[in-house]
């Protein structure tokens, strides 16, 4: 199962398992993206389907659970790719617009995981990977980007890397393999990091990739979709628990 992925690197980790024979279901709240993404998924000739459900919505995730179950059957995988802000600082933002960050990138995961570990536990086999951001590690560039604080979803990232390392012990002796993916900037047609990129002039973007990317250019999904792919398989063996950035060095922690 792979939430927020009919598009980007939800997208991406989706293809990347449909690619190495894995039965995929997705989520999302727009009907004729997930279409599109459940025919690339099918095309690989294994059975996927696509759920329109909103991640932040309980009885809607509890759907999309039962509705792959019953497609597809018991869940070995858990991809928590959905995510977002909701923007402001301390003195500006309301408990609900906390609650928003919370909601769009740390509960999901906790209440899909609750939902698929007791099949994972009784079969001693699961792999899940969370997607955070580099900025639950440090102050990112996001900041440049849109001009607003994103303390709170900088905050909810944290969590989740929290969340990633203490399911990573707990469940170690299920042989369940937690781990993470931090992406810094990663862009797709369409998405906001590209509809923001339109907005600036070439003098500016170089600027900004001078100063934040060092590869000099934003980073793209597929690589992350391998990722996954690689997380999710049984090639990590004695991987878990580990929090791996996907940034091209653009972050300066050395954690
Ligand atoms: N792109 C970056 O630069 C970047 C950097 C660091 C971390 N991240 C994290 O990486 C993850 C993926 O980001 P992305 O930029 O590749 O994709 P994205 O643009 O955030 O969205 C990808 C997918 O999520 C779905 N989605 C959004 N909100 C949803 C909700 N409430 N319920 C169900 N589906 C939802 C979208 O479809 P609908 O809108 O139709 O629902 C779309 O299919 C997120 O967790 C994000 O926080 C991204």
């Amino acid at each position: 199962m792979v939430t927020g992925a009919s598009k980007g690197m939800g997208k991406a980790s989706a293809l990347a398992l449909a690619e190495e024979g894995c039965k995929v279901a997705i989520c999302s709240r727009t009907q004729s993206d997930l279409d599109e993404a459940v025919r690339e998924l099918q095309a690989f000739g294994n059975a996927a389907i696509g759920v329109r459900a909103d991640a932040t919505d309980q009885a809607d995730l509890k759907r999309f659970y039962e509705e792959t179950v019953a497609a597809l059957g018991e869940v070995d995988i858990v991809v928590n790719a959905v995510g977002g802000a909701a923007p402001g600082t301390v003195d500006t933002m309301t408990d609900e617009e906390w609650q928003l960050n919370f909601d769009r990138n740390l509960f999901p995961g906790i209440r899909l995981i609750r939902m698929a570990l007791p099949g994972m536990k009784e079969r001693k086999w699961g792999r899940i990977v969370n997607i955070g951001s580099v900025t639950g590690r440090e102050f990112g560039p996001d900041f440049e980007m849109t001009r607003d604080s994103l303390m709170g979803y900088m905050s909810a990232k944290a969590a989740l890397i929290a969340l990633t390392k203490h399911m990573a012990i707990q469940l170690a002796p299920h042989e369940i393999l937690v781990n993470m993916v931090a992406p810094g900037i990663v862009t797709y047609p369409g998405g906001r990091r590209d509809l923001w990129s339109k907005t600036q002039t070439p003098e500016a973007m170089d600027e900004f990739f001078a100063r934040h990317l060092p590869m000099g250019r934003f980073g793209w999904p597929e690589p992350v979709g391998a990722l996954v792919a690689f997380l999710c398989s049984e090639k990590p063996g004695f991987l878990s628990g580990a929090c791996i950035n996907f940034d091209g060095a653009g972050s300066r922690s050395l954690l």
